[in-house]
């Protein structure tokens, strides 16, 4: 059985003051409500990392990072190395994420460097792939996708690729209230699963977990979460309220 996961990527939202409640009430909900066999991963803003590995550690939850450096440590003002963030109890790291493709122009070459030094420093990295709207429209998005997942990770060998978490995130539907429908989600999950049985062989594919992201919400995830190649979710705006993130973690 593959694991189910459920993470909440909070982007660049929230000051100290609420991060620290938005951390206490996903606790209290969590105790409240349960969360079945599903691992749960918050990935605050950086600042927040060290608050929420305290909080996780007393509340079994998990903590990831949004992003780390493609470099290991020294003169590289403002980058957060993979060493530190595994050095805080942070297990998890959001890496090739669209908006970081998009703003910040991450290649994936320096994705690549990224997971590797993630793998090197124990750091589990949840990998984003996925098509913006005009490569769907074109019927490129497998194309797109399969050259993503090529790129990052097919120079891995077989023990680190398992240490990965693939999350498909169409750029479309992040942030837009336009969810992929649960057939959309299953059959590149699908895709992206015969990718990775292609290459590193079936059962390895067979243990890749897939998460899917954009417009995920407490209303949709049951029936997104029902495909046999969903795995869980990577979710946005819906993980910044309590309730919300963790309806979400029960929707299995
Ligand atoms: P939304 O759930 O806000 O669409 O964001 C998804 C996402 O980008 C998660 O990484």
């Amino acid at each position: 059985m593959r694991k189910k996961i459920v993470a909440g990527n909070w982007k660049m939202n929230k000051t100290f003051q609420e991060a620290d409640d938005l951390l206490f009430e996903i606790a209290d909900e969590l105790n409240e409500k349960g969360r079945g066999d599903v691992d749960v991963i918050v990935c605050p803003p950086s600042p927040y990392l060290e608050m929420s590995c305290d909080i996780a550690a007393e509340n079994d939850f998990l903590v990831g990072a949004q992003n780390l450096s493609q470099w290991e440590s020294g003169a590289y003002t403002g980058e957060i190395s993979a060493a530190m963030l595994h050095s805080m109890g942070v297990t998890h790291c959001i890496l090739g994420h669209s908006e970081r493709r998009t703003y910040f122009g991450e290649t994936d070459n320096a994705i690549a460097k990224k997971i590797d030094l993630a793998l090197k420093n124990g750091i589990i990295p949840i990998y984003c792939c996925g098509e913006v709207l005009a490569e769907r429209q074109q019927e490129k998005h497998y194309d797109v996708v399969r050259s993503q997942v090529s790129e990052a990770l097919f120079h891995l060998g077989k023990e680190a690729l398992q240490q990965i978490i693939v999350a498909y995130e169409p750029v479309w539907a992040i942030g837009t209230g336009v969810t992929a429908s649960p057939e959309q989600a299953q059959e590149m999950h699908k895709f992206i699963r015969s990718l990775i049985a292609d290459k590193f062989g079936n059962d390895i594919a067979d243990d890749l977990v897939i998460l899917y992201g954009g417009s995920c919400n407490a209303k949709n995830a049951a029936e997104l979460f029902a495909n046999s190649d969903v795995d869980g979710g990577l979710i946005g705006g819906a993980a910044l309220k309590a309730q919300d993130f963790v309806a979400i973690v029960n929707s299995f």
